[in-house]
Order: structure tokens, then C-alpha cells, then sequence
């Protein structure tokens, strides 16, 4: 098999980058021998090359080549250049030059993908090279290969699922070692789950931007981030938890794309209680799991762990192989951007508000859901442990649209801590669209 050299210049040694280079330091030998590749890590750009690292257990790769000049990476001598920063800035700027200086690029960073992949992709379609993101969405479950190339002969209705891992992390520790939330942010955190900002992760923003890219590369049409109906899990308590679980249910966050009849994007990220028989309820910690249906295949389901260094490393890899075999080639399209549909499907819904009990609250709260036309099954006030004088207000409705119920929790709470959630059905029960 003839040898191929290909310097890899890595912008960014965090989580992602280290795992990058000691991945490929290990398994090096092998594609040479299998691909035909030396995957050569020739310089790696750093903000401080004085920083006290932790290099490979073994001791056996040499540490790379530290460069503090963006120029050395994304200009001079580098066959592929790998974006593992993150964020907008400058990790945008420099994934723009590499392209224009006519290098294909490897990126993990769903933030630059879910508000750049027009430009992007227009500026790697002028120089003729790929951009590969499979490590955007989902770590190491290769969901977005399935959906810009293996399903490409099928119409996908929509997509589904759970892709954020610390979130999952942080719910499923809430739920079965009984820890608080900010105990299990820092769990995430010490994994190397959690984003540098991991407000984004908590607030729902990372699954949005993922969602965005996966509607991108399903529908060919997206919405622009900061319209996505977006909830997090700030709002998730102990007592949800529990709630849930006396429904026959565990909380995820879900995070959700369909196109409307008129060809709208319908995106939605928020969380959800999901019945346990659910193929999502068993997700647990920082794996990630997303349902695809399609016209003629049906319903498929990827799964695996969605964060962490090695499962990212994974993906970014097999776009590195990928891209050293055919490093030109056509960048699809730029996805066409529209303003999100806004109604919620029809559900039966889990909603709490926190208040101060006063004689009239019972009473103000059923007029309210009335007035909105919401009826209840299920109706519990529970004092607040926590508080003397506080108490939570749970309650299960028939169907009704999320943003409604939301309006008349926030409405009655009056500032105090609310949650809306839709209660899913098993898939099973949602028929699938089939062409003859
Ligand atoms: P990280 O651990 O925070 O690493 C980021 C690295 O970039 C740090 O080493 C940081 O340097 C470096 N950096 C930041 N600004 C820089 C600058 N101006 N010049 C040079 N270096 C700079 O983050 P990560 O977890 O590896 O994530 C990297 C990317 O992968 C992000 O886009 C993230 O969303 C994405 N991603 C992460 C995961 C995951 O599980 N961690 C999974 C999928 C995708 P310092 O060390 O000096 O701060
Ligand atoms: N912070 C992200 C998560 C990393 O927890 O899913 C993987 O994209």
C-alpha cells in the first residue's frame, strides 16, 4: 500500500485536542499499515507554551511541537488543520483562513457550525477543500455521517433525541445517586464533559446548536440558534425527580427537529419526562441516543457516548482519515436558514411552580388554567423542605401546547422557580410516515 504523509496541525490541547493527539501517537503504526496514512501531528497551537501539561501515561509519543502563532497552523506547511478551541472567536477566524489558504478542516465546534456553516461552506467550496464535523454532534455515535451521506436516499421526517451529555450526566446522577445539581455539573466537569462555559450545556444552548446542525444535514434547512425554543435543566429539582418517578417516568432533556407541512423547521430543545419503557428513558450518564425516522427506513436509533475526550477523538479521527484520502471534493451546500415554526405539539404535560402558600393560590391557579382552556389529572401541593413558608405546586395535564401551560406557571409563580415538561410517548405509539 503506497504511504501517505499528512501533517495534522491541532488549534487547541484541551480535552479534545490531547485525546486527538494521543489517539493517534497509539494507533499510528496501524494506519499506516491499514490506510495507507501516516497521520503525522506536526504542531499543536497553545496560548501559553510555558503551561505545566500532562502528557501521554505511557511516556511513549514525544510531546508535539507547541506553536503560539495561529500562522504556523492554519498557513505554513499543514496538510489538515483541526479546530478543537471552540467557541465563536477566534477559532472562526482561523478555521476561515486554513479553508481559504486552501486546507481542509476537522472541527468539533458546534457553536461555529450552528451560526457559520453558510459562510464556512461557501469559502470551502470556492477553495475546493472539505470541512469535516462529525465530532460536532454526539461524540463518538456517528449521527452526522448517517445524515449528510448514508440516508441520503431516504426522506428524513424527523430526528430526535438526547444530545447533550452532561445534562444526561447530571439528570441521571440526580436520579439515582441522589446528588444535587451543581454536585453533578461537577462531575461533568471533571470528566472533560461540560462545555468551557457549561452554562451553555445547563441552559440547553449546546443541544440547540447541535439540533440546528443535525436539521441542517437532515432537512437542508435549519433555523438560526437563538430562535430555538430552548429550555434547559436549571429549573429540574429533587422533587421533579421524584414526581417523575411516581409517574412511571425519569426526566431527560430532548432536543427535537421536524419540518412543517409549509417546510418550516420545527426545533425545539427542553426537557421532557419520558415513561420508562421509552428506548430514551435508558440513556443514562454522558451517552447520547438519537431516534431518525425516515419515509422508506423506518425508525433507527444510534446511541453511545456523546462527550469526553476519547469518543470526541473518535470522530475527529475518522474525519481525518476520511479527509487524507480525499482532502478536495465538493463541501455540501450551505443550509438555507428560516425562522423556526413556534407551536409546540399537542402533550400531555408535568408542570411545577414554587410559591408562597397563600389562601388563594389553589384557587388562582385553576382559574388561570382554565382561562387557558388546560385541564388537569393530577393536582399535589407539597411543602417545600427546604423553606418554612414555601411550597411546590405539581401538577399532570391533558394535552396542551408547552408555551401555553409554561405562560400560566410563570404567571402564577411570580418570578419564583417553574418547570413545564412535555410527557413523551413511547415511540411505538407514533406512527411513522411510509411511502408506498
Ligand atoms: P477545552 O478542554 O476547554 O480545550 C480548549 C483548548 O483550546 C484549551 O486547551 C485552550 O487553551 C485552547 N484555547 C482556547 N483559546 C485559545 C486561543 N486563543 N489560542 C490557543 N488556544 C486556545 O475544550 P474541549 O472540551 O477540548 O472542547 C474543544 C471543542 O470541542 C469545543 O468546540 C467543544 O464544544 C467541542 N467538543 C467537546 C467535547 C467534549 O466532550 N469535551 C465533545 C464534542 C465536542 P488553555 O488550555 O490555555 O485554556
Ligand atoms: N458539552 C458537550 C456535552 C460536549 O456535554 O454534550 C459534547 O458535545
Amino acid at each position: 500500500m503506497t504511504q501517505q504523509t499528512i501533517r495534522v496541525g491541532l488549534l487547541g490541547f484541551g480535552t479534545v485536542g490531547r485525546a486527538v493527539w494521543e489517539i493517534v501517537g497509539r494507533n499510528r503504526e496501524r494506519f499506516r499499515r491499514e490506510r495507507g496514512v501516516d497521520l503525522l501531528i506536526d504542531r499543536v497551537l497553545v496560548r501559553d507554551e510555558e503551561k505545566a501539561r500532562r502528557w501521554c501515561s505511557d511516556r511513549s509519543l514525544p510531546p508535539p511541537r507547541l506553536t503560539t502563532d495561529p500562522a504556523d497552523v492554519v498557513e505554513n506547511g499543514i496538510d489538515v488543520v483541526v479546530e478543537v478551541i471552540g467557541g465563536l472567536e477566534p477559532a472562526g477566524t482561523w478555521v476561515g483562513r486554513a479553508l481559504e489558504h486552501g486546507k481542509p478542516v476537522v472541527t468539533a465546534n458546534k457553536k461555529l457550525l450552528a451560526s457559520r456553516h453558510d459562510s464556512l461552506s461557501v469559502i470551502a467550496r470556492k477553495a475546493g477543500v472539505r470541512l469535516g464535523f462529525e465530532a460536532s454532534v454526539a461524540g463518538g455515535v456517528p449521527i452526522v455521517r448517517v445524515l449528510g451521506d448514508a440516508l441520503c436516499g431516504d426522506r428524513v421526517t424527523e430526528v430526535c433525541g438526547i444530545v447533550n451529555g452532561t445534562t444526561n450526566y447530571i439528570l441521571t446522577s440526580m436520579a439515582e445517586t441522589g446528588d444535587s445539581l451543581d454536585a453533578a455539573l461537577r462531575g461533568a466537569q471533571a470528566a472533560g464533559f461540560a462545555e468551557a462555559d457549561p452554562s451553555d450545556d445547563i441552559n440547553g444552548i449546546d443541544a440547540a446548536e447541535k439540533i440546528a446542525i443535525l436539521s441542517g444535514l437532515a432537512f437542508g434547512v435549519t433555523a438560526p440558534v437563538e430562535r430555538i425554543p430552548t429550555t434547559g435543566i436549571a429549573q429540574v429539582t429533587e422533587g421533579d425527580i421524584r414526581a417523575a418517578r411516581d409517574l412511571g417516568c425519569v426526566i431527560r432533556l430532548i432536543a427535537s427537529a421536524r419540518l412543517t407541512d409549509d417546510g418550516r423547521p420545527d426545533l425545539r430543545v427542553g426537557p421532557a419526562l419520558l415513561p420508562r419503557a421509552h428506548p430514551l428513558a435508558r440513556i443514562r450518564g454522558e451517552r447520547n441516543a438519537i431516534i431518525v425516522r425516515g419515509e422508506s427506513c423506518g425508525e433507527l436509533t444510534f446511541e453511545g457516548r456523546g462527550a469526553g475526550g476519547g469518543p470526541t477523538a473518535s470522530a475527529v479521527i475518522s474525519d481525518l482519515l476520511d479527509l487524507a484520502k480525499r482532502p478536495r471534493g465538493e463541501c455540501a451546500p450551505a443550509w438555507r436558514i428560516e425562522q423556526p415554526a413556534c407551536e409546540s405539539p399537542l402533550a400531555a404535560h408535568y408542570a411545577r411552580f414554587d410559591a408562597k402558600p397563600n389562601g388563594q393560590l389553589i384557587e388562582r391557579c385553576y382559574r388561570a388554567l382554565r382561562n387557558a382552556g388546560i385541564t388537569t389529572t393530577r393536582f399535589a401541593v407539597a411543602r417545600r423542605p427546604e423553606q418554612t413558608d414555601g411550597v411546590s405546586v405539581s401538577l399532570v395535564t391533558r394535552p396542551c401546547r408547552t408555551r401555553t401551560l409554561a405562560d400560566v406557571m410563570e404567571d402564577i409563580a411570580e418570578g419564583a422557580s417553574t418547570l413545564t415538561a412535555p410527557i413523551l410517548r413511547s415511540p411505538d405509539s407514533i406512527p411513522v410516515r411510509r411511502s408506498s
